[in-house]
């Protein structure tokens, strides 16, 4: 999906996001895990949303620890109801210029149609010894309800069926998968990338 596509789609969605999105993401919890947050650290959310991440990141770090960069500012004006002592940063991922020690990524860099630009700026803003989360879809076509679900989104260019830890392997030296929510969610600890 093209940026201004996506901004209008969740400007559209941001006040049913919460209840509709809760049926079928998860794991945000298991995900921020692997960020190994310690207390002093500050943590980037590419993609906030409406801040399904927070609550797992405040378990680790203070609010004023935290930015949340989103390219829809709807979405970000809901975070801040619910956390208002958190920083939001409107802005495309295409163009990020914040450089980070830890950063997660959830269910959005299936919906960007340039992928290739996200993870080179999601590489070039890595500081030394820094972590990057990623967390989306797996690649699972043997479920029906994945399969129904894959034809839904494209109507909308989200790309469920990318096999994004596959093209991470592209832009880190290390990358480790897991799936969970019977083989729905990936998660993947991205580390030293490979900078060109
Ligand atoms: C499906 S929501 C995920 C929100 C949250 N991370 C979660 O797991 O609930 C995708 C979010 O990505 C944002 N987004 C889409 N394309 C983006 C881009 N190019 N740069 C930054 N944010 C983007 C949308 O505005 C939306 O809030």
């Amino acid at each position: 999906m093209k940026s201004d596509n996506a901004q209008k789609l969740f400007k559209l969605h941001s006040s049913i996001y919460d209840w509709t999105r809760k049926l079928f993401l998860f794991h945000h919890g298991r995900a921020v895990s692997k960020l190994e947050l310690k207390k002093n650290e500050t943590v980037l959310d590419l993609g906030a949303g409406t801040g399904f991440n927070m609550p797992h990141i405040l378990q680790y770090v203070s609010p004023k620890q935290v930015i949340a960069f989103d390219l829809t500012q709807a979405m970000l004006d809901k975070l801040k109801e619910k956390y208002p002592d958190i920083q939001t940063v409107q802005g495309d991922i295409l163009n990020l210029d914040i450089p980070y020690s830890k950063a997660i990524c959830s269910n959005t860099l299936c919906m960007i149609d340039d992928i290739e630009t996200a993870l080179r700026m999601i590489t070039k803003n890595m500081k030394h010894n820094g972590i990057f989360v990623f967390h989306g879809f797996s690649l699972n076509t043997k479920n029906p309800l994945y399969w129904l679900c894959n034809k839904l989104f494209k109507f909308w260019n989200i790309h469920m069926a990318r096999g994004i830890p596959h093209l991470l392997k592209q832009y880190f030296h290390d990358v480790q998968t897991t799936k969970s929510a019977f083989g729905w969610n990936t998660i993947s600890i991205c580390k030293n990338p490979i900078l060109s």
